[in-house]
């Protein structure tokens, strides 16, 4: 291991060890992997998405396997924030990678609670999940509308010491709007992107293949919409960017530090591989040795 060659600068006064994180909702905070080997190795770990109050989430079938990845319509099932903090994050804190807590909520009030509530959990920042229904402009994400992003976006900012990332929906065409809207309203950082509409029809029994109908596509399939969406965005906002979607190689990595990521997540591959994100690490400093690379050089923000 070449010490500080992985070194990742992400926000002033935030350095990870190196730009692999793994995402939300994938890994049950760390703990799972855990079982497997030895997490310590990833930049960051991401939580699942808290609520105030508990969700019970959506019926079962909830998650369909694809020809390129998978859907799912979890529905942010979650023990609610009381209960994540007092039982999930210190096991979360205990396996050694910074913790990124990503908190959701329903309502604008419902966002500031939960942000106000977990200043103190020992998170290293937060990731505020956009994608959850807005009850108060509708069924609509608060990430599908510039305005709505502002709005929520602010709210967390006059609560929030920790610094914060906005975590953004492919679902709309106003990505790059939405990402301005939330850069002005005060966000730290931006992750993107968060899952894509989609279904599965198991036309024998005339139904689709999930309880809900539709669900979140994720895994190789998003790869190149990922890509694209990080470099839009990269083009229109000057903040850090956490590049997630399809992410199973050292590779994929390098492509998203080039398309303007700073670092990344690693989602449904853990699904593969519990420990993908750990091998990921390993590779991407054998590859950046072999080509005589840095994170650095492919990383084209400017610090
Ligand atoms: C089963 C599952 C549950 C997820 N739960 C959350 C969640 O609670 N909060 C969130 O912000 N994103 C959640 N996501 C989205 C992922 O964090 C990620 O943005 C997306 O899956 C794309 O990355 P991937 O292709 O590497 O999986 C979930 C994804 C999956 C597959």
């Amino acid at each position: 291991m070449r010490a500080g060659l992985l070194r990742t600068s992400l926000l002033p006064g935030l350095t990870l060890a190196n730009p692999v994180l793994s995402a939300s909702g994938c890994y049950n905070h760390g703990v799972e992997g855990a079982r497997f080997g030895d997490v310590k190795r990833l930049g960051a770990l991401v939580t699942k998405t808290v609520t105030p109050r508990p969700r019970a989430g959506n019926p079962p079938p909830r998650l369909w396997e694809t020809s390129a990845g998978m859907l799912n319509s979890i529905g942010l099932e979650n023990p609610g924030v009381e209960r994540f903090l007092a039982e999930e994050m210190p096991r979360a804190l205990e396996l050694g990678p910074p913790v990124i807590l990503n908190v959701g909520g329903e309502s604008l009030e419902e966002f500031e609670q939960v942000t106000e509530r977990v200043q103190d959990c020992g998170a290293v920042a937060l990731e505020v999940n956009l994608s959850c229904p807005n009850v108060q402009g509708g069924q609509l994400p608060f990430a599908t509308s510039p305005a709505a992003c502002e709005e929520v976006v602010g709210r967390v900012r006059r609560v929030s010491r920790l610094p914060f990332f906005v975590k953004l929906s492919p679902n709309t065409h106003l990505v790059a709007d939405v990402a301005r809207a939330a850069a002005s309203a005060g966000a730290d950082g931006l992750t993107l992107i968060n899952t894509l509409h989609g279904r599965g029809i198991d036309w024998r029994r005339r139904r689709p293949c999930l309880a809900e109908g539709s669900g979140g596509l994720s895994g190789p399939a998003i790869k190149p919409v990922a890509l694209h969406f990080v470099a839009l965005v990269r083009a229109a906002v000057r903040l850090p960017i956490l590049g997630v979607g399809g992410i199973a190689t050292a590779e994929d990595v390098c492509e998203f530090l080039v398309a303007g990521a700073s670092a990344v997540q690693v989602g449904t591959a853990h699904f593969l591989d519990p420990l993908c994100g750990v091998h990921i690490v390993e590779e991407l400093e054998e590859l950046l040795v072999a080509e005589g690379e840095s994170i650095d050089n492919l990383s084209s923000l400017e610090q």
